[in-house]
């Protein structure tokens, strides 16, 4: 199911992208929509979208109102993945495997195409998503789409991340910045497929508890591999983290800690789908996954 999910978001993502480049209209700035496309198409695990996608399976059956959402989540997703590897934030020459996108695209494209994946995302979400899904449920997507890809949201969690380099932060400062730079994507994929499934407010509500704990699990696991896994492994520089005096789960817990802070957080993620009797093989593979 994982791969047929990921399948469906390459295909449709790819042709969000061709049937824009293809357009002779926009030949003269053709460079901001093929750098939009490197990055976004360039691979990665489509873990939000596949959550989003599974999260409307979960409460209507089928995930296809969701496709246009999970691809949009995945160009916000890329977005940030551009400006994070800016020379300005984390200076990374090395993404999915590849160069990062400034280092193809230069740093003026690379900046204009995370702006219009932002706005690409938001036209994808209202221009695809199926006719028959109710506009009051499109708008709350929409809303909630807004905070999670702003100041209250994404752009709050990387500007407090950046601020606390070269800090001694406490475990409290260290949750906020993880649960707003990544947890807040993660909330929003969940949500958002929950609401394109029809779900009801406490139905939501406990799938955003399962995206808030999630989304730190993720990115406690991404602070530890960031020591223990290789370059060649992660397509992205490790050990960037420790060099620049970041504040992660390992610089505050030391490595052994960082794990049994993560086991007790993915506990946490297992209770509450049993808790609340949300039975899916693919939330359960991809908790997995962190372990
Ligand atoms: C990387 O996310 C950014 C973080 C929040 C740590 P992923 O590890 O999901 O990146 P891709 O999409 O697989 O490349
Ligand atoms: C990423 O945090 C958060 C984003 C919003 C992109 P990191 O800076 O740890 O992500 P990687 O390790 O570069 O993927
Ligand atoms: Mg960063
Ligand atoms: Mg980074
Ligand atoms: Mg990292």
């Amino acid at each position: 199911m994982i791969n047929d999910y990921k399948n469906i978001i390459e295909k449709t993502l790819e042709e969000y992208f061709d049937d824009k480049l293809k357009n002779k209209e926009y030949t003269l700035f053709k460079d901001v929509l093929e750098s939009m496309k490197y990055t976004t198409c360039l691979g990665g695990k489509r873990l939000r979208a596949v959550l989003c996608l599974e999260s409307c399976r979960i409460f209507s059956g089928g995930y296809e109102a969701a496709i246009p959402t999970a691809c949009a989540i995945e160009m916000l997703h890329a977005q940030s993945l551009i400006h994070d590897d800016l020379p300005c934030m984390d200076n990374d020459d090395l993404r999915r495997g590849k160069p990062s996108n400034h280092k193809v695209y230069g740093e003026a494209i690379a900046t204009l195409a995370g702006d219009a994946l932002i706005s690409y995302a938001i036209q994808t979400i209202i221009e695809k998503t199926p006719k028959n899904i109710a506009p009051e449920k499109i708008i709350e997507v929409l809303r909630q789409y807004a905070v999670a890809a702003g100041a209250f949201g994404i752009v709050g969690g990387q500007t407090a991340d950046i601020e606390a380099e070269n800090k001694k932060v406490s475990l409290e400062h260290l949750n906020f910045i993880h649960s707003y730079k990544t947890g807040a994507l993660f909330k929003f994929s969940l949500i958002a497929g929950a609401i394109l499934g029809g779900a009801d407010e406490r139905q939501i509500e406990i799938i955003k508890e399962f995206g808030e704990k999630f989304g730190l699990a993720f990115q406690i696991k991404d602070d530890i591999l960031d020591v223990t896994s290789t370059t060649e492994i992660m397509g992205k520089t490790v050990g960037k983290d420790a060099n620049v005096n970041k504040s992660t789960y390992v610089t505050i817990f030391g490595l052994e800690g960082a794990k049994e802070k993560l086991e007790g957080v993915i506990k946490e993620c297992y209770g509450i789908l049993e808790d609340n009797n949300i039975k899916s093989d693919v939330f359960k593979s991809i908790i997995n996954t962190l372990e």
